[in-house]
């Protein structure tokens, strides 16, 4: 086997490694992963993998998961500088003082924070069960951070909670509009909407289909419809048309995210090469940040 690829394969060999990849990176990044997936699916690889070494192709805060729940494996990410806008909107500090501000009230996070963060919630959640993480919380009080879009969807569908909204957003769903949901369903008649929750309320409610990327891969493939309008980042477009051939997908202008655009073949070959972009955390960190992993995870320490 020749090239990148051929080269990609023999170290992953050589090293004993997995390739685990978000729905959200180029394609041919993709291609080479052994798992392509969202973030709930990628945190599940991760937590049960028995490579040595993971190379997480993604965002930060995916590959600092990923060695929170395999405190004893390395994990290389080939593009260390790959950081989440939204996982920076939130701080462990912030936290603390919402805590004082909210006594009693059970701290709901998104997966799309950094580790320092995680130690100070009582549970994680993904797009994927966020509604579900929500409604198995006992407290009637919840804070949730960082994502107000994702915190107001979740807010809307468990009604019985008071939820407090952090203002944290991720730039690329928030800048997806309304408008230009509505102008592409409205020049490909019949199209179904998909959108994801990090979306706001304007999108959402134009959107036959709420759900993670990856749920938007089960959606598409069982729907009868022929073309989808998508709002959420256009790599998901990879992954579409793979799995549901004859199909088409149309996203908005200017969805993409940059941070997940970093990463290619060439820095996969070069970070298990010479073994670079190792995640390191303080094992202090790492234990406290587990706790709202397995949690989420369904693991020990039931909320
Ligand atoms: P999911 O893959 O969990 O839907 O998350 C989307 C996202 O924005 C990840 O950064
Ligand atoms: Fe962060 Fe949004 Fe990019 Fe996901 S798509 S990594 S939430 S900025």
């Amino acid at each position: 086997m020749e090239g990148t690829v051929g080269r990609i394969r023999a170290l992953k060999e050589k090293r004993n490694a997995v390739i685990l990849a978000h729905n959200y990176v180029a394609g041919d990044v993709q291609d080479i992963a052994d798992h392509v997936g969202d973030s709930l699916g990628l945190s599940v690889a991760a937590s049960e993998t028995d490579a040595d070494v993971i190379v997480f192709c993604g965002v930060t805060f995916m590959g600092e998961t990923a060695k929170i729940l395999n405190p004893g494996k390395t994990v290389l990410m080939p593009e260390p500088e790959a950081r989440c806008p939204m996982a920076d909107m939130c701080s462990a500090e912030s936290i603390r003082a919402a805590k004082l501000e909210h006594p009693g009230a059970a701290v709901i996070g998104y997966v799309n924070t950094n580790a320092e963060s995680k130690t100070e919630m009582d549970v994680c959640c993904t797009s994927s069960n966020a509604v579900g993480v929500a409604s198995a919380t006992e407290a009637g009080k919840i804070i949730f951070l960082p994502d107000a879009n994702l915190g107001r969807y979740v807010s809307e569908n468990v009604p019985d909670k008071e939820i407090v909204l952090w203002e944290g957003y991720c730039p690329v769903h928030q800048s997806i509009s309304p408008d230009d949901v509505s102008r592409l369903a409205a020049s490909n008649p019949g199209a179904v909407v998909m959108a994801h929750p990090e979306c706001t309320a304007g999108v959402l409610a134009l959107a036959d289909y709420i759900g993670s990327t990856e749920g938007m891969v089960g959606f598409a493939k069982a729907s009868d419809a022929k073309t989808f309008v998508v709002a959420t980042e256009v790599g998901m477009g990879h992954r579409l048309e793979l799995e549901c051939p004859g199909k088409d997908f149309v996203f908005p202008p200017n969805s993409v995210c940059e941070a997940m655009k970093i990463t290619t073949l060439e820095s996969v070959e070069k970070c298990l090469e010479g073994m670079t972009g190792e995640i390191r955390l303080p094992k202090d960190v790492m234990d406290r940040a587990r706790v709202p992993l397995e949690r989420m995870l369904g693991t020990p320490n039931p909320v």
